[in-house]
């Protein structure tokens, strides 16, 4: 068994918050493991919990227009939560789910080790990049933290809430994939 698959079986028999009672589906994540490129959302929806299958929803198939509009396959790419077991009602993690959790993600992320990571919406960025992350104002800005290039784009269900973030999705989706084409 690999590492990445040893880490999904502890993932998905993981108690360490209430979350681990009440889902139906562990979400750990889904792609390459060789991925130059991971994206990171906040937590699985009600149609990720049922599959197992992270963006998988009415968002996922969204952000599966933006990624086939800039010539990214989903199977090129390695797609993971913050959070692998959803939250009730799809309310915001709560700060202790995500410490519970942020373990997995970084053991992901170590495996892996993509040049570059796109946190999908403001949850992952506060969480990944900084603190005070200001989605409106730093969307598809670039940051170096350690070995990686970060940004953050939209959370494709905040596109489906305002239609009018759709072009500023488009153009940071389109420097996602030139800098992925430029390392
Ligand atoms: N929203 C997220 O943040 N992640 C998913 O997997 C689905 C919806």
């Amino acid at each position: 068994m690999s590492e990445l698959d040893l880490l999904k079986e502890k993932c998905e028999n993981c108690t360490s918050c209430p979350l681990g009672q009440t889902r139906t589906n562990c979400v750990f994540g889904t792609g390459s493991i060789n991925a130059k490129l991971m994206f990171i959302g906040e937590a699985p929806g009600e149609m990720e919990d049922l599959s197992g299958v992270p963006f998988v929803g009415r968002a996922g198939q969204l952000f599966d227009k933006y990624l086939f509009a800039v010539d990214i396959k989903r199977e090129d790419v390695y797609i993971a939560n913050i959070l692998k077991c959803r939250p009730h009602k799809n309310r915001d993690p709560l700060p202790a789910e995500e410490d519970a959790c942020i373990g997995f993600l970084r053991e992901q992320v170590k495996i892996i080790n993509p040049k570059i990571i796109v946190c999908l919406g403001r949850i992952s960025a506060m969480r990944l990049i900084k603190p005070d992350f200001k989605i409106t104002k730093e969307h598809g800005q670039w940051f170096k933290k350690g070995d990686y290039f970060m940004t953050a784009v939209y959370h494709p269900a905040a596109l489906l809430r305002d239609p009018r973030k759709k072009g500023d999705m488009l153009e940071d989706m389109k420097s996602v994939k030139a800098k992925l084409d430029e390392i």
